[in-house]
C-alpha cells in the first residue's frame, strides 16, 4: 500500500492532472486537499479533452473512490456543473464522490469583495482567478466561515448567512461603495445546491483513514503549485491556500506519518499566470511560441501563461518544503527544435550570488538568474515511451536535472495522451 501526495513543484500548470489520470489505474482513490475552482486541471482520453476544476483527476477512471477534502473551499454552483458535465459525457459520478463537510463554501460575496479588493490595488494587484478563493479563505480563518455541511441544517445555515451579511454588506457599501447582497435569495439559491449535494457530503477524514488502514493505495491531489502556496510561495503573489505538500495533512485529517511518498511535477520548462515575480521569463518571441506550442492559456480563465526557462532556485526550494522523493517531467516535447536550452542554477543580486530562493520579495524580484546553456534536440520527442529513445541531448537535459538537483526523475510525460509517458519507476 501507499498514499502518495503528488504536488505542483512550480507556479502550478505542470501538468499534475494528467499524472495523477496515469497513477489513478494503480490507486483506490483519489483525495483533493486544497484551492478552489481556481484549479483547472486538464486530462486527454482518446482525443477527448477533459478539465476538472474541483473533482480530483482520478473520477475519470471508474469505481475510484474520489474525495474533495476539508482544506478545499468549494463554489456549490461550479461543483454542481462539473459534476452534470461529466456525467453528460458519460462519466460515473455518484457513489464514488465525497465531499466533506467540513470544506468551507465559496458565497456570492467572497467574489464581490475579491473584485473590489483587487480594483483597488490597482497596479498592484495580485491577479486573482477571481473566483472568491481568498476571501472564503480569509472567513475560514476568522471564524465565521460556512461550511458544506451546513447545508445540511437549512436553519444553522440562515442564521450564519445573516450574522455574516449584516457584517459583509456595511463593508460592502461602506469601504467599496458597492451594493450588497439579500440573505433569502441567497438562501433559497444555496438550499437548491443543498438538495443536489447533500447525498455527497460526508465525513472524509473517516473514509481516508479507513482506507488507509486496509492498505489502500491512495492519491494526494495538489492544485497550484509550491511558489503559489501561501507560506512557502512567493507571497503575496500567492493563492491563499497550502497547495504545498503540507497541505495535505491539515486539508485531509490525514497524519504525517501515513504518507509514503511525495512526487513534484515539473514542467520542462516554467510558467506562471497572474502577476509577480519570475526571474527566468522570456519576455521575447521565444517566449511566445513557447506559449503557442505548448497552449500555455490558462485551463480555467483563459489567461496567457507567461514562460521562461527551468529554475534550479525555486526546484530545490520545492524538494525541501515537499521533502520530494521524486520528480515528473512534463511537456518535455514543447521544448523540440531549441537550438539551446537555458537552466538557471542560481541568481545574483547585489554582487551576492543566490543558490536559494531569498524569501523577501524586495530581492527576489530584483534577481537576475544565473543560466547554465545546454544543447538542445532537433528531433520529435512526443508520444516517445522509451527513455533510450529520446535524443542524446534531451537525455542529457535530464540527466542535468536529475545531478544539478539531486533527485530522480520517475516519470516523464511526453505529450497530452494517457500512454505518451516514460515510465522510469512505477510510483505503487
Ligand atoms: P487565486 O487563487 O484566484 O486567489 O489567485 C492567486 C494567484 O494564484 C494568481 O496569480 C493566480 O493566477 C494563481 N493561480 C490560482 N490558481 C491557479 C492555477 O490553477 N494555476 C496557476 N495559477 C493559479
Amino acid at each position: 500500500m501507499a498514499v502518495i501526495v503528488i504536488v505542483g513543484a512550480q507556479w502550478g500548470d505542470e501538468g499534475k492532472g494528467k499524472i495523477v489520470d496515469v497513477l489513478t489505474e494503480k490507486a483506490d482513490g483519489v483525495a483533493r486537499y486544497q484551492g478552489g475552482h481556481n484549479a483547472g486541471h486538464t486530462v486527454v482520453i482518446n482525443n477527448e479533452k477533459f478539465i476538472l476544476h474541483i473533482i480530483p483527476s482520478g473520477i475519470l477512471h471508474k469505481g475510484k473512490a474520489c474525495i474533495i477534502g476539508n482544506g478545499v473551499v468549494v463554489d456549490p454552483s461550479s461543483l454542481i456543473e462539473e459534476i452534470d458535465g461529466l456525467r453528460k459525457r458519460g462519466i460515473e459520478v455518484g457513489k464514488n464522490l465525497f465531499l466533506s463537510k467540513n470544506a468551507h463554501l465559496i458565497m456570492p460575496y467572497h467574489v464581490a469583495i475579491e473584485k473590489e479588493q483587487e480594483r483597488l490595488k490597482g497596479s498592484k494587484k495580485i491577479g486573482t482567478t477571481g473566483k472568491g478563493i481568498g476571501p472564503a479563505y480569509v472567513d475560514k480563518i476568522a471564524r465565521t466561515g460556512i461550511r458544506a455541511g451546513d447545508l445540511l441544517y437549512p436553519e444553522i445555515f440562515r442564521e450564519k448567512l445573516k450574522t455574516n451579511l449584516s457584517g459583509i454588506n456595511h463593508l460592502l457599501k461602506a469601504i467599496y461603495n458597492a451594493s450588497g447582497f439579500d440573505a433569502d435569495a441567497i438562501y433559497r439559491e444555496y438550499m437548491g445546491y443543498a438538495e443536489k449535494l447533500s447525498e455527497y457530503i460526508a465525513d472524509t477524514d473517516i473514509i481516508i483513514n479507513k482506507m488507509i488502514d486496509e492498505n489502500k493505495n491512495i492519491l494526494f491531489e495538489g492544485a497550484q503549485g509550491t511558489l503559489l502556496d501561501v507560506d512557502h510561495g512567493t507571497y503575496p503573489y500567492v493563492t491563499s491556500s497550502n497547495a504545498g505538500a503540507g497541505g495535505a495533512c491539515t486539508g485531509l485529517g490525514v497524519g504525517p506519518t501515513k504518507i509514503t511518498r511525495v512526487i513534484g511535477v515539473v514542467k520542462a520548462y516554467t510558467t506562471r499566470v497572474g502577476e509577480g515575480p519570475f526571474p527566468t521569463e522570456i519576455k521575447d518571441s521565444l517566449g511566445e511560441k513557447i506559449r503557442e506550442k505548448g497552449g500555455e492559456y490558462g485551463a480555467t480563465t483563459g489567461r496567457p501563461r507567461r514562460c521562461g526557462w527551468l529554475d534550479m532556485v525555486v526546484l530545490r526550494h520545492s524538494i525541501r518544503i515537499n521533502g520530494l522523493s521524486g520528480i515528473v517531467i512534463t511537456k518535455l516535447d514543447i521544448l523540440d527544435g531549441l537550438e539551446k536550452i537555458k537552466i538557471c542554477t542560481a541568481y545574483r543580486y547585489n554582487g551576492r550570488l543566490y543558490e536559494e530562493f531569498p524569501k523577501e520579495l524586495n530581492v527576489f524580484e530584483k534577481c537576475e538568474p544565473v543560466y547554465e546553456e545546454v544543447s538542445g534536440w532537433k528531433e520529435n520527442t512526443s508520444g516517445i515511451k522509451d527513455f533510450e529513445k529520446l535524443p542524446k541531448t534531451a537525455q542529457e537535459y535530464i540527466k542535468n536535472i536529475e545531478r544539478i538537483l539531486g533527485v530522480n526523475v520517475e516519470i516523464i510525460s511526453s505529450g497530452q495522451k494517457r500512454d505518451e509517458l516514460i515510465m522510469l519507476k512505477e510510483p505503487f
